[in-house]
């Protein structure tokens, strides 16, 4: 086996080698001044893809990064493939290769746009889903907003979660006494962690009015005293945790914590959150200076079902 990846998650790729006890090895991928991207599998990886089974770790945020990840996975194809000649001469073509091709995804970029809200919409999850779906043996996500959008395609996916190492996380560095869920949404992933921890757990009801505006229906919650810790899938704004923290102080929480897998921090989020909360957890799926949770051994958890479901 063989870990690559490209310029958004090598942290994460070498992480992922350690665990799997494989060797990792980075792909070309930089801009060219008029932002156009150049891949590239270097001459010194192109054995070591063709002879065994590769995992891209490879995410689909910012927008530049689906592109990434869509001609990285065609360049391994190409190489598996045997067509290794270039216009210069060097190299010369072969013959394919069946060694598999998986794809690791610890951020997939537009998951919440995983339904036709109004008409007219594209269900812009599905599709990136199927156009990366159509070039690899299977697919890993790390905590994917709703996976029934990428359920079905024509390779198989596996949803993995960081909620257990950051449970882990959550436990020995804050120890909190009850675990909120902002919205029904995130229910399933807060309610893991309260479990796990064993503590105590409730939830909020959410309405989105736009990006900005966040309404949370009041609601008694017994944590008067209590250290709290809101857990959702993802930060964006901050919107929806500053509204949550200040339901909880209104109602005597002692202290309010946040925490989720994927930690955008868009537009002054973490100065925004600092007001709000004691302090911020997120994995390591996007670089942010608040990535305290490797997302490594849930994504080979991911992996490890993929490769298990094809023997
Ligand atoms: C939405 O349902 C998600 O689970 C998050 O709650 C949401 O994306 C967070 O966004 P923001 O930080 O902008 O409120």
């Amino acid at each position: 086996m063989l870990v690559v990846s490209g310029s958004s998650c090598r942290h994460i790729a070498e992480d992922m080698a350690k665990l799997l006890g494989c060797e990792h090895h980075p792909l070309e991928a930089r801009r060219f001044p008029d932002s156009e991207g150049y891949f590239r599998v270097p001459e010194s990886s192109i054995e070591k893809i063709r002879s065994t089974t590769v995992i891209l770790v490879s995410n689909t945020f910012p927008d530049s990064c689906i592109i990434e990840t869509l001609l990285l996975l065609e360049a391994i194809n190409d190489v598996k493939q045997g067509k290794l000649a270039d216009i210069r001469g060097k190299g010369i073509d072969c013959s394919p290769t069946k060694s598999g091709l998986f794809l690791a995804i610890p951020y997939f970029g537009y998951s919440r746009q995983d339904k036709r809200f109004n008409q007219g919409e594209a269900v812009s999850a599905r599709s990136i889903g199927m156009l990366l779906s159509s070039k690899c043996d299977g697919i890993t996500v790390l905590d994917l907003h709703a996976p029934e959008v990428l359920e079905n395609l024509s390779t198989p996916v596996t949803f993995s979660s960081s909620m257990d190492e950051i449970a882990n996380y959550l436990q020995s560095e804050i120890n909190p006494d009850f675990i909120l869920s902002p919205d029904k949404g995130a229910i399933e992933r807060a309610s893991f962690v309260a479990e796990k921890i064993g503590c105590r757990f409730s939830y909020l009801e959410k309405t989105r009015i736009d990006a900005h505006t966040i309404i949370h229906k009041a609601k008694d919650l017994d944590v008067n005293g209590a250290v709290v810790t809101i857990v959702d899938d993802m930060i964006s704004t901050g919107g929806t945790i500053c509204r949550a923290s200040e339901a909880l102080r209104e109602q005597g929480a002692k202290a309010v914590y946040a925490a989720c897998s994927h930690g955008l921090f868009t537009g002054g989020a973490i100065s925004k959150l600092d007001q709000y909360v004691d302090g911020i957890v997120a994995s390591d799926s996007l670089k942010n200076p608040r990535s305290v949770v490797s997302s490594a051994s849930a994504l080979c958890r991911g992996i490890d079902k993929l490769i298990e479901n094809r023997n």
